[in-house]
């Protein structure tokens, strides 16, 4: 039979075995110990920050959380989405959860698409150098670059569709020497593109159309009028579409 001693080194090997190994890493200027195979949002959570800005989807896709890293004996500065970059030893980071680039205000309807429409609001553009860091930088690596030389050209439909999956990080914008709001000008070129050149979706219309004739002001009324305990009662209720199942793979004959 085990000894109590024997129970307890065992017991104490077994504690070493799960725990992860904790790594350094460096927030903002300070030194935390984290437990290595996480995110860089994560880690910054476990090292005690409470992130009220610098997050938003946790999943790559609002551009929320913009990080700005080197790692020792490197002198590059790297950069990533903090939700989606896993955490090295001796990294070196800190946040930029919003880039004060100027953004232009406009009144769309008074806009026309074409022509000079972005040198109108952006006229920095012109300035671009063609150093291609832009990007280098950007995460979701689009052809920043290219969207911008578009841009100078007034082709709106080449902007839209090259910056489709800008996430408006601001990373661009932040490496850019001609001081280019990157973002800024895709997201112009994507309004324009929506209001000028896609067909109106007849079903949006029908439903603006019902809205405003007060179809839905009872509905809306009674539930402006309900407790919390029932609104979260009626939410728990709700009707959800059943998740979609990818049919098992067919062994390949
Ligand atoms: S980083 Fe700026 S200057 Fe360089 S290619 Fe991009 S837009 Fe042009
Ligand atoms: S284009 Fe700029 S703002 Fe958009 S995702 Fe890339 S780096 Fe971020
Ligand atoms: S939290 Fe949204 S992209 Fe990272």
């Amino acid at each position: 039979m085990e000894t109590l001693v024997e129970v307890l080194e065992k017991q104490s090997e077994l504690n070493e075995a799960v725990q992860p190994r904790l790594i350094s890493i460096s927030i903002a200027g300070k030194r935390y110990a984290v437990p290595e195979g996480l995110t860089i949002l994560k880690a910054l959570e476990y090292a005690g920050y409470r992130l009220v800005r610098g997050v938003g989807c946790r999943g790559g896709f609002c551009g929320a959380c913009a990080t700005v890293y080197r790692v020792a004996d490197d002198y590059r500065l790297k950069i990533g989405l903090a939700c989606q970059t896993m955490i090295e030893e001796n990294m070196y980071l800190t946040q930029i959860p919003f880039y004060p680039a100027q953004k232009a205000t406009y009144d769309l309807r008074a806009l026309r698409p074409a022509g000079d429409v972005f040198i109108r609001f952006y006229p920095e553009i012109l300035r671009c150098l063609q150093c291609n860091t832009c990007r280098k930088v950007c995460p979701q690596d689009l052809d920043v670059m290219r969207y911008i030389a578009a841009a100078q050209r007034g082709e709106v439909d080449r902007v839209a569709d090259l910056s489709f999956d800008c996430l408006q990080c601001g990373l661009c914008a932040s490496r850019c020497p001609a001081e280019i709001a990157h973002y800024h000008v895709a997201q112009l070129g994507r309004r324009l593109y929506g209001r000028y050149r896609q067909p109106l979706a007849a079903h949006l219309s029908r439903r603006l159309a019902e809205i405003t004739e007060g179809q839905f002001d009872d509905e809306l009324s009674r539930l402006q009028r309900m407790s919390r305990q029932e609104l979260e009662s009626l939410y728990a209720q709700r009707e959800i579409e059943p998740e979609e199942t990818t049919p098992a793979k067919k062994d390949e004959d």
